[in-house]
């Protein structure tokens, strides 16, 4: 067999050094390259126009939270107000909030809009991908959410049930999570990205009893057909008993096979008289506990198989609510666009909860930024006059790669605000975001949080306090957040170390579901008495974060959240893998990429059908999204002496060479492996 030696000339200085390249790197990315405070015009009309103004607020939040959030929840729909004094039990790693309070969550989103101007106003302005275009109002929203919900009732749906959603970018997505949410039914969407085992992993973690689909996805021209996906998920899914399918694509594009008594066409099942039973409890929904479930969301830890983060009513939708408001500086003229999935928590957050009990009028888009061509975001902006952009460092880094060209083509003028979500926002892309998208002219929020967060937790308010590319900003309203040491002691100005958040949020994710255990065990035993986030960061002499990206096992590749632990269980499953370990390269596109070190079973051949094949079998576990940059072939992992893999040393191997395209042979990590023995 075929032996690349190259490495065995790697010796421990030439390790060190290339240590420091990358944190070299990291480094260029956190200077400060300027500072750019808001527009005075984007001020003069803003909620809040000055920093004294926010550090008022937010030291008010903190000192008295009770005046705090019974202010700023005025405007949501509760049945019952929270008790006096119910902000006092508040205690990490606990953390239950508006005790006492009842609402229904949707009441907030629909409901309250429709005695107001927001009632003929869009709550949902959608384009799909082939360029066919659909408006609901705020009245229609409601009614549409007020139909499902009905029907789903009929379907045996209670509250409390779990129901699965397996959707695109469709407004259907949105209806069916605010359906589920009026019966006080907990909804797990699962991003369409995902393959059929991992659907149904989801599905049998959380046991949902009823699936939301759609016959297909338009994606670049192509149709994702998930009904066919969802058959595959739905052999194995024993709790399942009725899918409800959206007709988006049509048979001439992705046959949708009607399993007789399980599945029902979703304009069919609208159309049934629902019971009057039913009809009842969809108009005059029902109250719930203020710490009632509303959504598990799977995401990926550094260890096992994805988490179902759980979220619950009254306090998730507070924090929603309020850092839509203050964030976006949302108003009755805005058409507001967040590019995000609904399958991700920024979807959850801000393209539904947020603006939704804002009464805000959302574009949502269903294909990819790159269909037809890369100008397709710019048409759509100018097309339909769309006033704030949240997108990803990622999207922006490839525009940037495309072309000025794209965006220069077209009339942005509408736009006044960009936000940016989902990974550190390197300087470069922050000024090029800033000058060829917003002309100068729109301030950018920079947004920290994560699907556990609920909401945003770190940002600059864009009317009240400058920015600086490349940091995240400051602490939201309720938030306690610092840059500690291993002990827990707090990190001197620039001094690197763990960010951590010391209160309970009212968004805070309340546990993992069916794992209460790993739920403490994954944010609250590291440091005692605080939550970690898994993220390093530095807080600078203005008291700005800046986020340098996960320091635990998870990977952050191209804005999606991806564990080492699952992408080596699913390549163990191979039958021609022995040990498997993933790591993150750092890739100017990506943010990371993902690289595989991979040993075989004694007898096998690495070659290129093997690449293939391992590639394949990822797609087939876990999602495309989700395949590995670059596969590489070992006849050993680098271990310590006590048997755990050398994770660092593999990111150095990963890191330090060119991509070795397709190179299948195997190296010889053994040697590394010796040099660095002692030093892990
Ligand atoms: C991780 C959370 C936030 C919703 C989408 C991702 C990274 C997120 C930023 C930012 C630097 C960021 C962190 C975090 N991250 N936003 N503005 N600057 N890093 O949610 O999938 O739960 O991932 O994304 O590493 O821990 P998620």
């Amino acid at each position: 067999m075929a032996r690349n030696r190259a490495h065995e000339s790697w010796n421990a200085p030439t390790i060190r050094l290339l240590c420091r390249a990358m944190t070299d790197s990291i480094e260029s990315h956190q200077k400060e390259v300027g500072r750019f405070p808001p527009p005075p015009a984007f001020s003069a009309a803003a909620r809040i126009a000055s920093h004294a103004a926010y550090a008022e607020k937010h030291a008010k939040s903190l000192e008295d939270p009770e005046s705090f959030w019974r202010e700023e929840t005025q405007d949501l729909v509760f049945r019952t107000r929270f008790r006096e004094g119910a902000f006092e039990e508040w205690k990490l790693p606990h953390a239950k909030f508006f005790g006492g309070a009842t609402l229904n969550v949707s009441e907030s989103c629909l409901d309250r809009h429709l005695t107001t101007s927001a009632r003929t106003r869009a709550a949902i302005v959608w384009e799909g991908e082939p360029g066919d275009t659909r408006t609901l109002t705020y009245f229609e929203l409601h009614r549409e959410v007020v139909r499902l919900s009905a029907a789903l009732a009929d379907l045996g749906v209670r509250a409390g049930d779990r129901v699965a959603i397996y959707m695109g970018m469709v407004p259907e997505a949105a209806i069916a999570m605010l359906a589920c949410a009026r019966l006080g039914a907990t909804h797990s969407v699962i991003f369409g990205g995902f393959s059929s085992e991992a659907l149904r992993d989801r599905i049998n973690d959380c046991s949902a009893k009823v699936l939301l689909t759609q016959d297909g996805a338009w994606r670049r021209g192509h149709v994702i057909p998930l009904k066919q996906m969802a058959d595959i998920a739905l052999e194995k899914t024993p709790t399942i008993e009725h899918v409800v399918v959206v007709k988006r694509v049509g048979t001439s594009h992705a046959v949708a096979k009607m399993h007789e008594g399980r599945d029902v066409w979703w304009e069919d099942l609208l159309a049934r008289t629902p019971s009057p039973g039913a009809r009842e409890l969809a108009t005059t929904p029902p109250a719930f506990d203020a710490e009632h479930p509303l959504f598990i969301l799977y995401t990926s830890g550094s260890t096992g198989k994805p988490k179902g983060v759980l979220h619950t009513s009254a306090g998730y939708l507070a924090s929603v609510h309020v850092t839509s408001k203050y964030v976006f500086d949302l108003k009755e003229s805005d058409l507001y666009w967040c590019t995000a999935d609904v399958g991700w928590v920024t979807g959850h957050s801000y393209i539904v909860y947020g603006p939704l009990s804002c009464g805000a009028s959302c574009f949502m888009y269903e294909g990819a930024p790159n269909a037809p061509d890369w100008g397709r975001f710019w048409s759509l902006i100018e097309k339909h006059g769309v006033t704030i952009l949240y997108t990803a460092p990622t999207a922006i880094r490839a525009f940037i790669r495309a072309g000025d060209g794209w965006p220069q083509k077209h009339n942005l003028q509408s736009l006044r605000l960009l936000g940016s979500v989902g990974e550190p926002i390197n300087p470069e892309a922050w000024l090029w975001y800033h000058r060829v998208v917003g002309a100068g002219r729109c301030p950018i929020v920079d947004t920290w949080w994560q699907t556990e967060t609920g909401s945003i937790l770190l940002t600059t308010l864009p009317g009240a306090c400058f920015s600086k590319p490349g940091a995240t900003g400051l602490p939201m309203f309720g938030v306690d957040i610092a840059v500690v040491k291993d002990h827990g002691e707090e990190c001197k100005p620039n001094e690197g170390g763990k960010l951590v958040i010391r209160r309970p949020w009212p968004s805070m994710a309340r546990t993992l579901w069916n794992d209460g255990p790993r739920f403490h065990e994954a944010y609250f035993s590291q440091i005692e008495g605080v939550y970690f986030t898994g993220d390093g960061a530095r807080r600078d002499e203005d008291g700005y974060f800046w986020v340098v990206g996960r320091i635990d096992d998870v990977l952050n590749v191209a804005g999606h959240r991806i564990g080492t632990a699952e992408i080596e269980s699913a390549l163990v499953s191979h039958g021609s893998v022995a040990e498997a370990a993933a790591v993150g390269r750092p890739d100017a596109l990506k943010g990371q990429a993902l690289v595989v070190f991979v040993t075989l079973k004694t007898g096998i051949t690495s070659d290129r059908t093997l690449k293939e094949s391992l590639a394949h079998h990822i797609d087939k576990e876990i999602g495309k999204f989700a395949r590995p940059d670059e596969i590489r072939f070992t006849d050993a992992l680098p271990k310590t002496r006590s048997g755990k893999i050398m994770r660092r040393l593999l990111k150095e191997v990963a890191s330090g060479t060119e991509s070795r395209g397709d190179t299948s042979t195997l190296e010889d990590l053994s040697v590394l492996a010796k040099l660095r023995a002692d030093d892990e």
